[in-house]
C-alpha cells in the first residue's frame, strides 16, 4: 500500500476528471451518418480474458462477417448510448467537479467515409452539442482525433494506416475539427496510445495480418506506424496554425517492466523491452526518430520508406505535453521459461511475487507511477498529463440498490499518494489526472461490460440487457471528495 511519503499538495489549477472514448461509450454505431469503424466489427466472446493473442486474433472472414452480422456480439456498437444520453452523464461529471473530461471523437462520425468531400453536419452537430454541454459546466474537454477506431473504407481500401493515402485523409479530418471544435477546445491529443502499432496493430491500424503476402507483415507495422507520426506531427503543426492557443500532446502507453532479478542479463532485456514503450514518443517530443529504433529497424532486416519531407514534418510537429495511460506494471527477464506470466489489456509480463492482481490479474502498483512520473519527466522534461489510470472490477448493484467498491477509492487513493509525491518530492510537472472509465462503459481488450472501472454504475450486461440507467457508486461521492479539497483529503 503506497502511503504518502511527502504532504499532500497538488498545483491549484490542478485538471481532474474523467476519460472516456468514442468506440467504448457512444454505441449509435450506424446513426445519423456513422460510418463503420474497426471496433464495431470487435465481437465479445464470453470467458474470452486477458489472453492478449486471442482478444487481439482478426482475420479477414472476422471483417467480412461483421459487415453482414446483427448487432448481438458487437458491443461496441451499443456502448453505453452516451449519444443519448450525454446530458444526463455530463450532469453527473459536474456533479463529482470534473475540471477536465477526456473524450474522443469519431472520425467516421465526421465523415461517413473518410474520402467524402464534405463533412457530416450530424456528426459535427453531436460533438459541438457535447462541448457546449461540457462548457455549461466550466468543463475543459481534452479531446483525442483517433482512439483506436480505424474506419473500415480505409482498411478495405488501403490495408488500413499501412497506407499512405490515410495521412491526408486523416489531416482532412483533422483539419475539419480544429476548424469547428477549436472555439470549445484547447488541449488536444493526436492518436492514444500511439506505441500500440506494434502490439496490436488491428485496433490501432487497421492491419489485418492475412492481407500482407507481399511485404513482412512486421515490417508493415512499422510503416504504419510511420505514417501515424508523420500524420501526427502534420496535426500537431495545422492545430497550432487554427488554434493558437491550443496545447497538442501525444498519448503513449505507459508500459512499466522491472528486472525480475537483479542478475545483470534480466536488467538488459528490461531495458531493451522498456525502449519499445518509448519508441514513438521519443519521435513525437524530439522530432526524430531515435538512433535505437533506426538500428532496430535495420537490425530486423526492413526498410521504412520516408518520402522527402518526411523528417522536416517530424521535426515541425514536435507535441506540446506528453500524456499517458497507467494502470499496473510487470517485470521482465531474459529468459521468461518456467516463469508465471501476467497479463495486461496488452502485453504479457513476468508476474511480481510482491504485488496484488486485479480480477483481470493487472498487477496494481501505485509506487511504479511515481516511478513512471519521474522517468517519464527526466526524459521529456514536458508537462505530463496522466489521461488513464483506474480499476476494472466485477462490481455488483447490492441490495440497498447501491453498488460499494471500497476497491476502487483504495486504488485512487493510493495513486493520488503518489502523484503528489512525484510533484512535491520529486519536482514533476504533472498539469493534470483523468480517471479512465468515470462513467462504465465497454472494455477495450475483452469487449465486455461485466469490467467496470466508473464511479458511474450503467446498467447493462455483457449482451446489452437492460436499462441503461445510472447508479452513483460510493466512489463517485469519494472522487468528488477528492476533487473538492484539490487532492487534500483522502
Ligand atoms: C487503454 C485504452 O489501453 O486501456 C482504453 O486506451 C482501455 O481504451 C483501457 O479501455 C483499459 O483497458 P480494458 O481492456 O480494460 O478496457
Amino acid at each position: 500500500m503506497y502511503t504518502n511519503e511527502g504532504k499532500l499538495n497538488f498545483p491549484k489549477d490542478f485538471l481532474w476528471g474523467g476519460a472516456t472514448a468514442a468506440n467504448q461509450c457512444e454505441g449509435a454505431w450506424d446513426e445519423d451518418g456513422k460510418g463503420m469503424t474497426i471496433e464495431d466489427c470487435l465481437e465479445f466472446r464470453a470467458g474470452n480474458i486477458s489472453d492478449m493473442g486471442k482478444q487481439f486474433a482478426f482475420s479477414s472472414k472476422n471483417l467480412e462477417m461483421a459487415q453482414t452480422e446483427n448487432d448481438i456480439n458487437y458491443p461496441k456498437r451499443r456502448g453505453i448510448d452516451f449519444y443519448h444520453h450525454y446530458k444526463e452523464d455530463i450532469a453527473l461529471f459536474a456533479q463529482m467537479g470534473f475540471k477536465v473530461y477526456r473524450m474522443s471523437i469519431c472520425w467516421s462520425r465526421i465523415y461517413t467515409n473518410p474520402e467524402d468531400k464534405v463533412p457530416n453536419e450530424k456528426g459535427i452537430e453531436f460533438y459541438l452539442n457535447v462541448l457546449k454541454e461540457l462548457k455549461k459546466y466550466d468543463i475543459e474537454p481534452l479531446v483525442t482525433l483517433s482512439h483506436y477506431d480505424v474506419p473500415v473504407a480505409l482498411i478495405n481500401k488501403y490495408r488500413g494506416w499501412y497506407g499512405r493515402e490515410c495521412i491526408d485523409l486523416f489531416i482532412k479530418y483533422a483539419r475539419t475539427c480544429f476548424e469547428h471544435f477549436g472555439k470549445y477546445v484547447k488541449y488536444w491529443l493526436t492518436f492514444n496510445e500511439v506505441d500500440a502499432m506494434l502490439r496490436h496493430p488491428v485496433t490501432s491500424g487497421g492491419l489485418i495480418e492475412d492481407q500482407f503476402d507481399d511485404v513482412p507483415f512486421e515490417q508493415a507495422m512499422y510503416q504504419a506506424m510511420h505514417h501515424q507520426m508523420v500524420a501526427s506531427a502534420l496535426a500537431v503543426k495545422i492545430g497550432h496554425e487554427i488554434c493558437p492557443d491550443s496545447q497538442i500532446g501525444c498519448m503513449m502507453t505507459k508500459l512499466c517492466f522491472y528486472p525480475f532479478t537483479c542478475k545483470p542479463e534480466d536488467n538488459l532485456a528490461t531495458q531493451q523491452r522498456m525502449r519499445s514503450v518509448y519508441r514513438c514518443v521519443d519521435i513525437q517530443v524530439f522530432g526524430e526518430y531515435p538512433i535505437y529504433l533506426k538500428k532496430e529497424i535495420d537490425n530486423k532486416g526492413f526498410e521504412v520508406h520516408f518520402e522527402k519531407d518526411d523528417e522536416e514534418i517530424l521535426k515541425e510537429g514536435t507535441v506540446d505535453f506528453v500524456s499517458f495511460s497507467y494502470y499496473m506494471t510487470s517485470c521482465w527477464a531474459a529468459s521468461t521459461e518456467g516463469l508465471e506470466l501476467s497479463p495486461g489489456n496488452t502485453f504479457n509480463g513476468v508476474k511480481n511475487p510482491y504485488l496484488p492482481s486485479s480480477e483481470w490479474g493487472w498487477q496494481t502498483d501505485a509506487s511504479g507511477l511515481r516511478y513512471s512520473l519521474v522517468e517519464l519527466y527526466d526524459r521529456f522534461r514536458k508537462p505530463l498529463f496522466i489521461v488513464e489510470n483506474g480499476l476494472g472490477a466485477r462490481d455488483v448493484v447490492s441490495e440497498d440498490g447501491k453498488v460499494h467498491d471500497p476497491y476502487r477509492e483504495d486504488y485512487l487513493k493510493e495513486h493520488v499518494c503518489a502523484m503528489s509525491d512525484a510533484i512535491n518530492l520529486d519536482g514533476v510537472n504533472l498539469i493534470g489526472y483523468t480517471w479512465w472509465g468515470c462513467i462504465d462503459l465497454i472494455s477495450e481488450s475483452t469487449r465486455e461490460m461485466s469490467k467496470r472501472y466508473g464511479f458511474i454504475y450503467v446498467d447493462i450486461d455483457d449482451y446489452g440487457n437492460g436499462t441503461y440507467n445510472r447508479i452513483k457508486k460510493d466512489s463517485f461521492e469519494f472522487y468528488k471528495k477528492v476533487i473538492a479539497s484539490n487532492g487534500t483529503e483522502l
